[in-house]
């Protein structure tokens, strides 16, 4: 064991299909940190599922519900586990004041990657219920809008053809590097 990380806020960024919220969830026991998921926080407090919000209120309210609940994220203090690992919804970091509010935090972003076809296929996996996700060719077109903004991202993993295990354990030991020396106080 190479010694606990220091305490830290970590974000999972990347396109729908990247695995955010899964290599998050093992990511975040093998670390024994706090997970979240933000669409999963949005649904809480709407009491709807985000298809419903974007079927009922439309997307740029769903985009103003995203905002309000990274800010409420952010402003969590860090339990006693010593870090968070929290999954951001595919569209999140694409808007520019999250990104903001992000940096200001001193927040861990890492990129979760695969191609265009593996994220379709791993998309239609989940029963295709992402409301940005139904039209083939609206999803391949979003994703080449948003791959600029995802590059910003401080770190990035490349998940094809790797178990979640497998992406999660790449994930803790860049945050091992990332921290070491921090880490042994
Ligand atoms: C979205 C991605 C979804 C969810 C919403 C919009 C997007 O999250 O936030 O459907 O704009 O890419 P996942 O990336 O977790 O699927």
């Amino acid at each position: 064991m190479a010694g606990a990380l220091r305490t830290r806020r970590v974000f999972l960024i990347g396109f729908m299909g990247a695995g955010k919220t899964s290599a998050g969830k093992i990511l975040a026991q093998r670390l024994r940190w706090t997970f979240q998921d933000l669409d999963q926080v949005i649904e809480r407090q709407a009491g709807q599922s985000v298809a419903a919000i974007f079927a009922a209120k439309g997307e740029n309210a769903f985009r103003a519900m995203e905002r309000a609940a990274l800010q409420e994220v952010l402003s969590q203090p860090l339990d006693s586990s010593g870090g968070m690992i929290v999954a951001l919804g595919g569209g999140a970091f694409v808007q520019a004041e999250n990104r903001t509010a992000l940096e200001r935090a001193g927040a861990i972003t890492i990129l979760l990657e695969a191609p265009l076809e593996e994220l379709r296929r791993r998309c239609v996996k989940d029963g295709n219920t992402r409301p940005l996700a139904r039209d083939a060719d609206r999803f391949a077109e979003l994703l080449a809008q948003r791959r600029q903004d995802y590059e910003r991202a401080r770190f990035r993993v490349d998940t094809n053809a790797k178990s979640l295990e497998q992406v999660a354990a790449e994930i803790e030991s860049i945050l091992r590097d990332f921290v070491k020396p921090e880490v042994e106080e």
